[in-house]
């Protein structure tokens, strides 16, 4: 009888991994740290409620983020509501930034704000070890920028914050623009100029279901296609190859190799197939797609006194059950128990 001898393990067949039932590696964790929001933008927030859910400590996040990392989260993702909003932020990215993978590398450790308060915020951020941010942003001036997020004055501060921003080194800088036709569709063509000439990345992104209101109808979100088509028009865009399989955005550059858009189009062309995220809201519960009926209580589990193995347990056989895709704009459709503001961006 011939018995097979072990086969050493190599550094790649031991590094843990988080997995799907339908295959899909789960590498990426969204963290919200509140759903108290400074802004009230129209898209998103109905403009009556401040935070609805209690926050845990830092320490208490920490805690469950190290879980995900040993179990092969490589990208950790800060979001809110506004994250900047949340003391002791600077002291929760410096302990993210001691972390390591089970592959012995640095996370990859962003946030996304809407920049408020970044103009402040970003050299400490980026001292602390903060790699790069994202900063929401949905007009190029600022009338619109300011009908939309409801709050005078939040345009001169939300570009005073990306300048800095960028200053500080937190890149590449990408502008999340969230397409409303009517409200802000006349911004397209302004805001693939404002990425050439601030030299960062701007994102188009079709809206979702995911509004505190009722504002979401198949006819209000602007389509991947027509983006392309209109910035196509003055500023003929080229399509960069995808840097991995899990990317939201499509990316393209413009004819002279100067600037790079994306477009991020989970309405027309949704990219679930080749999801790698999961979520964990400000109050600790784990939501393994945007678009969940159902959440996890871990932080619950915490709170009781379970043990670390347990915990970990109970991440892998939570994310083991991830929903196959989300069901936008089908008969049927079910908004999520919660909307954006109160998940995490
Ligand atoms: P990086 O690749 O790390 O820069 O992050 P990202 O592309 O995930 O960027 P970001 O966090 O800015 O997310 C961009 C937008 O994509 C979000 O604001 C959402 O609108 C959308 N998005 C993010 N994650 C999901 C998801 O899991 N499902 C769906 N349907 N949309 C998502
Ligand atoms: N659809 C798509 N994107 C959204 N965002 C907020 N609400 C929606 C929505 N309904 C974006 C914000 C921000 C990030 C957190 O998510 O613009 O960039």
């Amino acid at each position: 009888m011939v018995v097979a001898s072990p086969i050493a393990p190599t550094a790649e067949s031991t590094a843990r991994r988080l997995m799907d039932s339908h295959g899909r590696v789960i590498h990426d964790l969204r963290v919200s740290v509140t759903d108290r929001c400074n802004y009230k933008c129209v898209y998103c927030r109905t403009g009556e409620f401040g935070a609805q859910y209690p926050e845990l400590g830092i320490e208490e996040y920490l805690r469950l983020i190290k879980l995900f990392v040993n179990l092969g989260i490589e990208k950790v993702r800060i979001t809110g509501g506004e994250p900047l909003l949340r003391p002791r932020l600077i002291e929760l990215i410096e302990e993210l930034a001691r972390l390591q993978t089970p592959k012995g590398e640095a996370l990859d450790l962003a946030i996304t704000t809407n920049g408020h308060l970044l103009d402040k915020l970003a050299l400490p951020l980026k001292t602390a070890g903060l790699h790069r941010v994202t900063v929401s942003m949905d007009a190029v001036d600022a009338p619109t920028f300011e009908r939309i997020t409801r709050v005078p004055g939040s345009f001169k501060k939300v570009l005073a914050g990306i300048r800095a921003a960028r200053d500080a080194g937190l890149t590449p800088l990408k502008i999340n623009c969230v397409l409303l036709r009517g409200f802000n569709d006349n911004q397209i063509e302004g805001f693939a100029r404002f990425a050439r000439e601030e030299n960062v990345v701007v994102r188009f992104i079709e809206f979702m279901p995911l509004e505190e209101g009722r504002l979401w109808t198949p006819e209000i979100v602007v389509p991947l296609a027509e983006i392309v088509e209109r910035i196509g028009r003055e500023m003929p865009l080229v399509p960069m190859p995808p840097r991995e399989a899990s990317e939201t955005a499509r990316r393209y550059t413009f004819a002279d190799g100067v600037g790079e858009i994306g477009i991020i189009a989970p309405v027309s062309q949704a990219f679930c197939g080749a999801c790698s995220r999961v979520r964990l809201t400000s109050d600790g519960k784990i939501r393994t797609c945007l678009f969940s009926q159902v959440e996890h209580d871990l932080y619950g589990r915490m709170r009781a006194g379970e043990d670390d193995k347990v915990l970990s347990d109970y991440i892998v056989e939570t994310i083991h059950g991830k929903e196959a895709r989300h069901h936008i704009g089908e008969p049927g459709f079910l908004k999520p128990t919660r909307s954006m503001v109160h998940i995490g961006g």
